[in-house]
């Protein structure tokens, strides 16, 4: 029976995880792949971690240079995260021939080009499945099952700390900064949860799934990114009035004036398939030419669901004799015959905080017509404030992008209205 012996970089989390399918599951993979994958060594600093794993002490090495010139470890996993010495690590690995597993995903976002390059040198392997939305196998379906199809759009729900909170404020009624301190005491977000909450881990996973739906390089900065943080319990409160739930959705489209990626709060119908994805769940909706739509669902973080990510590469690159690389021309920037969309379309809800008098409407109503904007559905609140005051709430038809930004600089403007929150919303 061949066999394959792995390193893990770090024992972390999902680290962890992997360290345990592979060693609970030996006997079943020599029995159902026919290879026998063997953990030769582990990088961790944290000897007492390691142990408390059930790593033998032997296999615990202290530097990179130890793995890489271990002629018995094929196999390199990296679950480190962060970039560096992430990348200084893989980039020795994949430079000393071995095949690279990693779960990194702002480091394969911002360096791919260069992993790759050394990879396709060194004639090694390099996988990634557990770089985007944990245990949900996107990534290969993207790379393999989808390959027939031109995909059009694809529309996730893939940042599990972000969907917690969002569907916390939901179920509860209760403000972003009372969720996001539970979720923090909780475990479920990180005590600077900037990287989740602010949408870049979002963001990171757009530019890797896009780049391989629509085969062209769509560097982290070709993507627009608002995060969560400015959200409030009255804002998904209205939406559900209007019959709509509020996601931090990544979004990827595919037409034929280019392409635009972008993360940020978005309204979706209370119907669609997205709008029962609740607490930390991740899922990915592709629409392709072909299969029509596709949805993905499961959890996108966690030690044994990312773990299964990795384990499947391992399984992939320990029975595969030849490796495939990415679709496209794998550069460090954008390819210039690319085009990107920034003045995309969209429809819109705008919350104003009125005058509630006479005028108002016509005022605010004249506003959009000049910016081209038309309404779809609008709530006015009978309740007044003490200081006289309103909030109206509009859902247009979809619109430009900047249309919607001139229409908010002229009702500020005004002396009618101050707008409070502009979220866009899946129409
Ligand atoms: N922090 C991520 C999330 C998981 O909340 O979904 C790892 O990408």
């Amino acid at each position: 029976m061949k066999k394959v012996g792995v390193a893990i970089l770090g024992l972390g989390v999902v680290g962890g995880g992997t360290y345990q399918i592979l060693t609970e599951h030996r006997e079943f993979y020599q029995k159902t792949q026919n290879v026998d994958i063997v953990v030769e060594n582990v990088l961790e600093l944290r000897k007492e971690r390691a142990l408390a794993l059930g790593v033998p002490e032997n296999k615990i090495a202290t530097n990179i240079q130890e793995i890489c010139s271990n002629p018995d470890v094929d196999i390199v996993i990296e679950v480190m995260g962060g970039v560096e010495p992430a990348k200084t690590f893989v980039l020795s690995a994949l430079n000393a021939g071995k095949s690279v597993v990693t779960s990194n995903k702002e480091l394969f976002c911002k360096y791919s080009y260069e992993l790759e390059k050394a990879a396709r040198k060194n004639n090694c392997g390099l996988f990634f499945e557990a770089s985007c939305v944990g245990g949900v196998p996107v990534i290969r379906a993207l790379l393999d099952n989808l390959q027939g199809n031109k995909i059009l759009s694809m529309m996730g729900i893939i940042n599990g700390t972000t969907n917690y909170i969002l569907t916390k404020m939901s179920n509860e009624g209760s403000s972003y900064e009372e969720v996001l301190k539970e979720a923090q005491k909780l475990g479920y977000a990180e005590a600077n949860p900037t990287a989740d909450v602010e949408g870049y881990d979002a963001a990171y996973k757009l530019s890797i799934l896009s780049s391989l739906a629509f085969h062209t390089k769509i560097p982290f900065s070709k993507i627009y990114r608002e995060g969560i943080t400015g959200i409030t319990a009255e804002d998904i409160n209205y939406g559900k009035q209007l019959g709509y739930v509020l996601k931090l959705l990544a979004i990827g489209k595919n037409t034929e004036d280019g392409i635009e990626v972008r993360v940020h709060p978005t309204y979706i119908k209370a119907g669609h398939p997205l709008a029962s994805v609740n607490d930390s769940y991740n899922a990915v909706y592709i629409t392709g030419d072909s299969v029509e739509d596709v949805m993905l669902y499961g959890r996108g973080a966690g030690a044994l669901p990312t773990g299964s990510a990795i384990v499947g590469d391992v399984i992939y690159c320990a029975t595969h004799p030849n490796f495939r690389y990415s679709t496209f021309k794998n550069t460090e920037g954008a390819d210039p015959a690319t085009k990107f969309i920034d003045n995309f379309k969209s429809a819109y809800y705008i919350r104003l905080d009125a005058h509630d008098k006479a005028g108002v409407l016509a005022k605010v109503s004249s506003i959009f017509s000049r910016h081209n904007i038309s309404v779809a559905q609008m709530i006015q609140e009978d309740t007044c404030s003490k200081d006289g005051r309103v909030p109206l709430i509009f859902i247009t038809h979809t619109t430009k992008e900047k249309s919607v930004n001139k229409a908010v600089e002229d009702i500020n403007a005004s002396d009618v209205a101050n707008v409070v929150s502009v979220i866009r919303v899946v129409s």
